[in-house]
């Protein structure tokens, strides 16, 4: 989160003195603005407010009809959530390579089709955008699904459409940590009516069920899912921060663009898809060797991003060992559906992903600089780069 202010607290005050809190009966209808609000800022015909961003993946894999016996590919460099969230469906993720872009990669992707794979889920990891003309001609030549998780990329874009809105369905977080936040809260979106309708059903499947009005016009009938349902206090919250998107982005890519050409020659950074559409909020240096990275990490306070624990695929406990639920009936790892298709996960199945990993390091760009703030940022970077 980089903006929150008194517009915020305004529109909660406003929120609060209704008394009125619960999505449904809200009269201020601050979740249904929040949609409008994604709808048109993300030209995305069907986008859900939810809980969160984790709620979204599992709402659109549902939506997908993706379950037991099915395979989903996911890059070996992404938050646990990305992985955790196709076991929820009781489907089999696949773990590939990502490329020196520290994005999924295309060509791994292609190596890992089997005839079960039935959806993609490139990951907008740092908020640097995957390849998706070559994810989306992939995806088509084999008639699979794409979900964006664009958890970490509220806004971004790529070749001018934003990230979340290319492939079949997109998800994107609004947690604490993300570029804009109300706390906790993510969104689905999606153009695809099927998709919509049972991810609607599935995030909310009481509610919607007692609200039945719901399901008017609807083709698919009620089901068993779970309550994702957002909720007005965050919807406030995001409300005007969906309405600081797009000067926060600007912020961000203007400190790195300026940051990046002030070190031509001096640095070298991590290729890029889509310079312009990158979300700008992490400069991605990059070094020749492990430890130069580590080195040049301590000297900057950056991160290397082999050590930020969950992101990186040999951490992700709970999949690695194959302990997809509490109750054993219920875990995918041992479903009669999964037999043939359990995937052997080994610490070192992703060599390419883990050398790019150890030999890059990240700086956050920051978002409010002064033109002082930013020549100190640049000549400290310059400083702990020894030039
Ligand atoms: C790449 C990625 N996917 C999914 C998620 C899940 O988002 P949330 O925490 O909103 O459930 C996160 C959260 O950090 C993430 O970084």
């Amino acid at each position: 989160m980089y903006r929150m202010g008194k517009e915020e607290v305004l529109e909660l005050e406003k929120l609060i003195e209704t008394k009125k809190l619960f999505k449904t009966e809200s009269v201020l209808k601050e979740s249904r603005q929040v949609e409008e609000k994604l709808g048109k800022l993300f030209d995305t015909k069907y986008p859900i407010f939810m809980t969160s961003g984790h709620a979204g993946l599992v709402s659109a894999l549902v939506g997908m009809g993706i379950g037991p016996g099915d395979e989903v590919i996911v890059p070996a460099y992404t938050y646990i959530a990305t992985a955790m969230a196709v076991v929820a469906v009781g489907a089999m993720p696949v773990i590939v390579e990502v490329n020196e872009t520290l994005t999924i990669d295309p060509e791994d992707i292609r190596k890992n089709i089997t005839p079960h794979t039935k959806a993609i889920i490139p990951v907008h990891i740092q908020g640097f955008p995957c390849d998706m003309k070559s994810i989306m001609e992939i995806a088509r030549e084999h008639n699979i699904f794409v979900l964006e998780d664009a958890c970490q990329a509220d806004g971004g874009h790529f070749q001018g459409k934003r990230l979340g809105t290319i492939g079949d369905a997109g998800a994107l977080s609004f947690n604490y940590y993300k570029i804009v936040s109300s706390g906790e809260g993510g969104a689905l979106l999606t153009d695809s009516r099927e998709i919509y309708e049972r991810a609607l059903i599935y995030h909310d499947s009481s509610a919607v069920a007692f609200f039945g009005d719901q399901l008017n016009g609807f083709s698919t009938k009620e089901f068993c899912g779970h309550e994702f349902r957002s909720n007005e206090l965050c919807a406030a919250v995001m409300n005007i921060q969906l309405d600081r998107l797009d000067s926060i982005l600007k912020s961000l890519r203007d400190s790195k663009k300026y940051i990046m050409d002030s070190l031509k020659g001096i640095a070298k950074f991590a290729p890029s898809n889509d310079i312009e559409g990158d979300c700008g909020t992490t400069l991605a240096f990059r070094f020749d060797t492990a430890e130069e990275a580590e080195q040049f990490a301590q000297n900057i306070g950056g991160t290397v991003p082999i050590n930020t624990g969950k992101h990186v695929y040999r951490n992700w406990t709970a999949i690695m060992e194959k302990r997809g639920a509490f109750n054993p009936l219920m875990d995918p790892f041992k479903m009669e559906a999964n037999r043939d298709i359990v995937p052997d996960y080994r610490p070192d199945m992703c060599p390419k992903t883990l050398d790019y990993l150890s030999k890059v390091v990240y700086v956050g760009t920051g978002c409010d600089h002064t033109p002082e703030s930013l020549e100190r940022k640049l000549a400290d970077i310059k400083k702990a780069l020894g030039k």
